[in-house]
């Protein structure tokens, strides 16, 4: 396999937030000890969805549907993908439908392995592209929108606990994700900058041939994912004590003092 190199930017910023005090109405407690967990997990992921979808202005969580980001910047040299792309005033609608299938934590690190299915996603924005994708050069800036189906996605995110004001919380230090669509729809205007044939002919390719163009632009969309979702799960979970999820977390800090 060649060496690629792989750049993603994304700007996405939150403000910092006054912390839950109480739990919200919308958390649902789960007992780690509960031999139910995985189960009750999973509806209570699926509450918390539910709830991000139009945001939590009170800890500064913007809507997760619509999403809005305002840049993503991608590089990627070497390689059938070799893209300098850019999209800007990006919005993403469908994540408000999210379906938790699977909702896990270890019994000792705390990770979280979740599994969500999305049936479908809208991404629009203005892109700015050059580069190739299944070896076609592609050189073009306008507005874009592409639309996967049926996305399951497979996330596996690290935590770390901590202590604040006297209470635990979640520090998600990465997320790793893995994907797969049913489908995928794209359209580029503007390509080649607007010479019409071209344009429409080299849409018709990319849209006939979406399993390979999704499979070549796999790692940037995991990249990219794996940004957005961290940085969502990390304003969600600095503000929101640990105890409220898991009724039962075991926290030990340095000094050895064990808290439940
Ligand atoms: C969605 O994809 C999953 C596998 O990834 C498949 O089992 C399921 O049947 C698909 N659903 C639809 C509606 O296409
Ligand atoms: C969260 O983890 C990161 C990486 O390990 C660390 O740099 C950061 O200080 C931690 N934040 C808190 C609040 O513990």
């Amino acid at each position: 396999m060649q060496f690629q190199l792989l750049i993603v930017t994304m700007v996405l910023h939150f403000s910092t937030a006054e912390h839950y005090k109480t739990k919200p109405s919308f958390v649902k407690t789960c007992l780690k000890s509960d031999p139910e967990f995985d189960e009750c997990s999973r509806d209570a992921v699926q509450q918390l969805f539910v709830a991000l979808g139009p945001g939590l202005p009170e800890i500064d969580m913007p809507p997760l549907d619509p999403l809005k980001i305002p840049k993503i910047r991608i590089l990627q040299g070497e390689g059938p993908v070799n893209v300098n792309a850019a999209l800007d005033d990006v919005t993403v609608t469908g994540f408000g439908k999210t379906e938790v299938l699977i909702s896990q934590v270890d019994g000792k690190t705390y990770n979280f392995y979740t599994k969500v299915r999305v049936p479908k996603i809208r991404i629009e924005g203005t892109y700015d592209l050059k580069g190739k994708i299944l070896l076609i050069p592609l050189v073009g800036r306008g507005n874009c929108w592409f639309e996967p189906t049926n996305m399951t996605i497979d996330i596996v995110s690290d935590v770390k606990l901590y202590e604040k004001d006297d209470f635990v919380f979640f520090n998600v230090t990465a997320a790793h994700v893995k994907y797969n669509i049913g489908g995928l729809k794209l359209r580029m205007n503007n390509l080649f900058d607007g010479i019409d044939s071209l344009e429409d002919s080299t849409n018709a390719y990319l849209n006939a041939n979406w399993r390979p163009v999704s499979e070549s632009l796999r790692p940037i969309l995991s990249k990219t994912i794996e940004d957005i979702l961290i940085t969502f799960l990390q304003q969600l979970f600095h503000n929101l004590p640990a105890n409220f999820m898991i009724g039962d977390v075991k926290y030990s800090s340095k000094k050895g003092d064990k808290k439940v």
